[in-house]
Formats: C-alpha cells, structure tokens, sequence
C-alpha cells in the first residue's frame, strides 16, 4: 500500500503525547501537563491555533518568533508547491543556484552594505559562520558578547550565552570569548581597547528579556567597533525580518552592523533557514582561494524550498506591508497593555518596539501581596507569570510565554498578520489575568502548586 500521511497520523492521532514521552522530551511533556498546555492542536491558520473541538487559539509565541506571517501563509505554500511539482534541479552542489542567487539579491536589497550572502540551516548555524568568518576576516581570535545574550545552543553559540542554565554541564566551551554587560559602552570600549577583539555579537534587542538599548548604544558601539578593527555582528534571528517595525532592527537606530545574522521568519515558518548578510571583504577572506571555495558550508544550504519559501516570504512582507504593519499594531497594542496594566501594583514596566513587546513584573507595594509574590519569587524568580499566563491560556485560550528563565517578563511575539480584534482579544485578556493574580483568589492556588513543585524539583537536583 502506498504510503498515507494522512492516513498515519489519523490513525495514531491519540498517541501524540505517549509517543512523545516515550521516544522524546519526558520533561518538556511533564511541563506542559503542569501548566495545562497539553493540548492536542490539529490545525492552524494565521494567527491561530485550532484544537480538535474547535476552539480558536491565539499564538503569542508564534513558534519562537519564526510565524512572523502567520502559520501556513498561501502565497508560500504555493511556492514551495511549485518546487515540489518543478522538478527543480536543486543541491547539485557543483552549481550555481539560481533561487539562493536571487533570495541574495533581495536580501542584499535590505542593506545593500552587507551584499555578500552565506546560507545555512538555522539561526545557531549563522552564529557559527559568523564566528568563524570573523575571526578569519581579522586574524584574531576574542569574541565579545553579552550577559543574557542568546545566540543558539550549538557550541560556538553556546559559548557567546549569557545564561548559566544553558551552559552549565557542557563545558569546555570555545576559548577567547569574553562576556560584558548588556547595553555598557564603557564595558564595551574596555573589552575593545587591546585591539584583539574578531567580533562583538549583539542582538539589537535581547530576546531574552526584551532588553532594549537605550539610543546611543548600537551607534557608539558601531563606532567603537570601526575605531578598533573590530567586526559589529548584529544578531537579528528574532529581531529581524520586520519584527521591531523595521527589516533589520539595527535600522531604529540607522546602524549598518559589518555582519548581519537571519533565520527564523525567513523561510515563512516551513522549512529550516538560516542567513549570514556581510561586507564583501570579509566573505572574501574566508573564500580567498579556488581550493578553499566550499571552506565552510553545509549540506543542505541553499535548497530549493528554503530559497524559494525565502523569496515568497520577502514578497509578502511588502505585499501586506507587514513591516509598516508591525509598527503600527505593535505601538498601538504596548500602548494599549500600558494603559490598561499600568495601575496594576505587580506590573513593573510595558516596553517594546514593534511587535517585540514583554510585560515585566516585580513585587507589590502593600504588605498582603508581597507575601503572595515573595513565595512565588521565593520557588523560582519569575515563577509569577505563570499565574498570568496559565489563566491566559486556559480562560482566554491566548498562547505566551516567559522572556528567558530566572526573570518575571512575559514575552509577546505577536505575528505580525494580526489584526484590530485580535488586539482587543489581548488586552482584554491580559487585564483580566493580571486582575485576578491580585485578588488572591483560585489563581493562587495553582501559585501554591507550582511553588511546591519547583521547590521540590529543585531539592531533587541538588
Ligand atoms: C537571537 C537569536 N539568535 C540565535 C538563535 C538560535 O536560532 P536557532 O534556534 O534557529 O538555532 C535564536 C533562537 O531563539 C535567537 O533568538
């Protein structure tokens, strides 16, 4: 019998969580059964998540930032059907392909400084190449990043992570990268001063954390960058591709970094991507020579549907004017949250550019909240917000999620395709959340619960 997707997956549907504790993640499923999010999803479209009873999920975690247009765009599926059907001769590898010449022109477009482009799979595979290119481009071999830095969990990358939990246990990392604080300029102009230093890796705004540079950082540490020879890597695989309200979000503070990284929104959401945008003379010191033309690279690089769910992808972005869109809607919906969650006494700050927006908490004023808060933080710093995002999620059927771990910031990463009423649908929600995480009410109780079992998780790993 010929082979049926539909027919498997129809047939095995009830198994989706057994099989998964069974052959994957046990942890990752005991924690979505913890907070409730165990559901079995059987659609999307958009914005939206569907369960198998019909219900219409709103998606704020937007696949860690890769639905920037939404899940299952038709215009990119109907290219990459057309790849499907082409009979394209694709990863000759000994070719010159034309879909990864012309994703290259349009990228290049975007900032036409940075007109040599580098393929690969994934956002950690562009951090690698950067590091790589970086320290082949200047002959030296220190890289500076920074704290609460996230770049990808390959080993390179792995090693420009400003967070402990992800590097702790897998150590010796790679050598010569040093670590300085976030938005820093003196820290930065120091760790710059020997003239040692291949590449400054940053992400214009921190994912983790929602971190944003106040205005003169990125220009001054541009112009630090050039004053000691040293490459400005800005890592845009979640900031990028119009998520802040521009292409690169470099561009809100008109600063042309010397390597630019993408991934994630790139292909659409379909298929794995990744891109490294850089000056010509630094691609041309990596491949100098015609025996080191395939120096760095990978397999499956430059393949016809990653190419052409690329190109579909830039198409739409313009076509829907999703960038001018995210600005917009982006800076309607923090004004919205702040008006509505600033009376709130466990709501710290609302800040965000774009459709890149966190919801920061911190403890209460008066004495019968901060109890509450203080068992909470107590458990597990930032453990607060799943009284907030549980409830979102099961009363308002709003998917989200923290910032980063050990710090009380919900993140939002709206795709960019949502529209007025969607809008409304979070505000509504989130105020109704945060209200009720201050009466004290039945929210606490399930505040109780996972204190017990964070405290408990953590008595078993000591
Ligand atoms: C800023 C940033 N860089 C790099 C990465 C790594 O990308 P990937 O998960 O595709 O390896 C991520 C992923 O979340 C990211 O947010």
């Amino acid at each position: 019998m010929p082979f049926d997707l539909q027919k498997l997956v129809a047939e095995r549907r009830a198994e989706k969580f057994d099989l998964f504790d069974r052959h994957l993640n046990t942890q990752l499923l005991r924690l979505l059964k913890t907070i409730g999010f165990d559901i079995d999803y059987v659609g999307a479209e958009g914005p939206y998540l569907f369960d198998g009873e019909g219900n219409r999920y709103l998606d704020l975690l937007s696949g860690f930032g890769v639905f920037a247009m939404g899940r299952n765009h038709p215009t990119v599926i109907r290219a990459l059907e057309q790849v499907l059907h082409g009979n394209f001769a694709g990863m000759v590898q000994l070719d010159a392909s034309l879909l990864a010449g012309l994703l290259a022109e349009r990228l290049a477009a975007r900032m036409p400084g940075l007109d040599k482009l580098f393929f690969c799979n994934s956002g950690a595979e562009a951090v690698e190449a950067a590091i790589k290119f970086s320290r082949a481009a200047t002959r030296r071999s220190k890289i500076v990043y920074c704290d609460h830095a996230f770049h990808g969990l390959t080993y390179g990358a792995l090693s420009l992570n400003g967070d402990e939990l992800f590097r702790n246990g897998f150590g010796p990392l790679l050598g010569d990268c040093v670590k300085i604080p976030f938005d820093d300029l003196d820290a930065l102009e120091r760790a710059l001063a020997a003239g040692d230093v291949a590449a400054f890796v940053v992400e214009p705004i921190q994912g983790h954390g929602v971190n944003i540079p106040g205005d003169d950082y990125l220009p001054e540490a541009r112009r630090l960058c050039t004053q000691h020879r040293t490459l400005l890597v800005a890592d845009e695989i979640q900031t990028g591709m119009g998520r802040t309200g521009r292409f690169y979000a470099c561009e809100h503070w008109g600063v042309e970094p010397d390597i630019a990284l993408l991934a994630k929104a790139l292909s659409g959401g379909f298929v794995p991507v990744g891109a490294v945008a850089m000056r010509r003379w630094i691609f041309d010191k990596v491949f100098d020579r015609m025996d080191r033309a395939v120096v760095h690279g990978s397999t499956f690089a430059k393949n016809d549907m990653a190419m052409a769910a690329g190109l579909a992808t830039l198409a739409v972005l313009d076509d829907e004017k999703l960038i001018e869109r995210a600005a917009a809607l982006g800076e309607s919906l923090t004004d919205g949250l702040r008006q509505r969650l600033g009376g709130y006494e466990f709501v710290k700050a609302v800040r965000g550019k774009g459709m890149m927006i966190a919801i920061e908490f911190g403890p209460p004023s008066s004495l019968k909240l901060k109890a509450a808060y203080a068992l909470m933080e107590q458990a597990n710093k930032g453990l607060f917000c799943q009284l907030i995002l549980v409830p979102l999620f099961q009363h308002h059927r709003i998917l989200a999620q923290v910032a980063g771990h050990d710090m009380p910031v919900i993140k939002l990463l709206p795709p960019l395709v949502i529209g007025e009423d969607d809008r409304t649908w979070i505000e509504t929600a989130f105020d109704d959340a945060v209200r009720d995480s201050h009466s004290l009410g039945a929210v606490w109780d399930l505040g109780r619960t996972l204190a017990g079992q964070a405290r408990k998780s953590r008595a078993g790993a000591a």
